[in-house]
């Protein structure tokens, strides 16, 4: 099937390169000419594991094309939106201005039975704005809102093979048709067995922020038992492990720590609240407000903590920062919890280097006052304190015998929960992390 692709970042992008290797002809677009020219020649924009290989898998069998004009859209049956709807600045809601851009610039280009495909995160009832506005041009085209659920890092299994498809389509003769053409669409995973929810626009929308909320919590739950954790003498990542066992309650996303940062989680509790409050039911999310502030705490907490190793003052303390992308195998750096503590400890006076294997071009350019390394032994060279902020594997890995020869104090606050104490304290370091004594 001919498929457009509206909006080529971490989601189209890869949402493009997957439908093409499903075997559709797709044609991506997006505003932004140097993304554009990257993706033409083959090359992923971001850091995404597979995704340059099946770039160069898809765009070698012609059915992949990526362009600026939107006029290229012209001829596919199905159109998928994937722009970012960011948080609005100074306040708690959505950007829709992306959604909005990209539906006008479609409006022009749509044929009678051609359906557009909703994939961004929104406020509950953008649907239904944007079936209005196609309706008013275009009344024999379609809406559906068909929400993503990709983590990156596993963006093209994810969407290769996704855990669940939802469709939100509207009542009656269109939307079932609409369905049926998603369902070729989707073709192969469906074959696979992926189970498949068919509801209407406003479940649909809030399924996507209803399941990042629902993560949010489950990560500031377990950050909130380490505070416990902490002033007891505890320890978090036992308590998971061992609450983890109840299969009612699950081991996954409860892994102690800095907490959740990314495009992703901060920004969508945070326009559901907004949106909860337009639609009078403030009150069902307030505990989210809890949640952001749990997970804003961890922060606060971690520079804390490297305080506390240095003997109470960081002023002038040599501070190596160990990642900086939001989490592991990712080069996002938005709301990264790694970054907002390497900047704190800046503004406090501490002279920091911050360090990732794939994220320091896209950190310099938002924190141009931080200094970077290019490694971890570079980062560390001389310094008082080591703060591990993003687990990468080859920080897991470190060897705290020969890493310790680096710096010039054996200090480390373990961020993540992610290194063998023992192995730590048994080579001389000052060993702390957060919820474990
Ligand atoms: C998330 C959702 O998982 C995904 O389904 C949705 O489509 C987009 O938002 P993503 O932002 O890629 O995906 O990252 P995710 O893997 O969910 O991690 C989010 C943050 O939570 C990271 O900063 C991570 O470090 C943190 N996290 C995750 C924890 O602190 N503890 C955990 O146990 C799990």
């Amino acid at each position: 099937m001919r498929i457009s692709v509206i909006g080529c970042g971490y989601l189209g992008a890869v949402h493009a390169a997957c439908m093409a290797k499903l075997g559709h002809e797709v044609v991506g677009v997006d505003v932004d000419a140097e993304k554009v020219a990257l993706l033409a020649s083959g090359r992923a924009p971001f850091y995404e594991p597979g995704l340059p290989e099946l770039l160069a898998e898809t765009m070698a069998t012609g059915r992949l094309t990526f362009g600026t004009d939107v006029a290229a859209v012209a001829g596919a049956r199905v159109h998928f939106v994937c722009v970012g709807t960011p948080q609005k600045r100074g306040e708690n809601a959505a950007d829709l201005r992306y959604v909005d851009a990209a539906v006008d610039a479609l409006l022009p280009h749509l044929a009678p039975g051609d359906v557009v495909v909703g994939k961004s995160t929104v406020p509950v009832g953008t649907a239904e704005a944007v079936a209005a506005r196609v309706a008013a041009v275009q009344p024999e085209a379609v809406v559906v809102w068909n929400p993503e659920f990709l983590r990156e890092g596993f963006a093209v299994q994810d969407t290769l093979h996704p855990d669940r498809i939802v469709y939100g389509l509207p009542p009656g003769a269109a939307g079932e048709t609409a369905g049926a053409l998603l369902d070729e669409v989707y073709a192969t995973p469906l074959a696979d067995g992926t189970p498949q929810v068919v509801t209407d626009y406003a479940t649909a929308q809030l399924v996507k922020v209803a399941a990042n909320s629902f993560l949010a919590t489950k990560i500031s739950f377990i950050n909130a038992m380490a505070e416990l954790c902490e002033a007891t003498g505890a320890d978090v990542t036992q308590l998971a492990d061992a609450i983890g066992h109840d299969a009612r309650i699950g081991r996954r996303f409860l892994n102690a720590g800095l907490g959740f940062g990314g495009g992703c989680l901060p920004k969508d509790i945070r326009a559901f609240m907004a949106r909860a409050g337009e639609l009078g039911v403030d009150q069902a999310l307030s505990f989210l407000r809890e949640v952001d502030s749990i997970n804003m705490r961890r922060r606060v907490r971690m520079v804390d903590l490297a305080r506390e190793v240095c003997d109470g003052s960081i002023v002038g303390r040599k501070v190596a920062v160990l990642g900086a992308a939001f989490k592991p195998d990712s080069d996002d750096v938005r709301d990264s919890p790694a970054l907002s503590v390497a900047a704190q400890m800046g503004l406090q006076g501490a002279h920091v280097v911050v360090t990732d294997p794939e994220a320091v071009a896209n950190a310099a350019q938002r924190w141009p006052d931080l200094r970077y390394a290019a490694t971890a032994e570079e980062a560390a060279a001389g310094a008082d304190v080591v703060l591990l902020a993003t687990e990468w594997q080859e920080y897991r890995d470190l060897d705290p015998v020969a890493f310790g020869r680096v710096v010039a104090g054996r200090r480390i606050v373990d961020g993540r929960n992610v290194l063998d104490p023992a192995r730590w304290r048994e080579a001389g370091w000052v060993y702390r992390a957060l919820g474990r004594p």
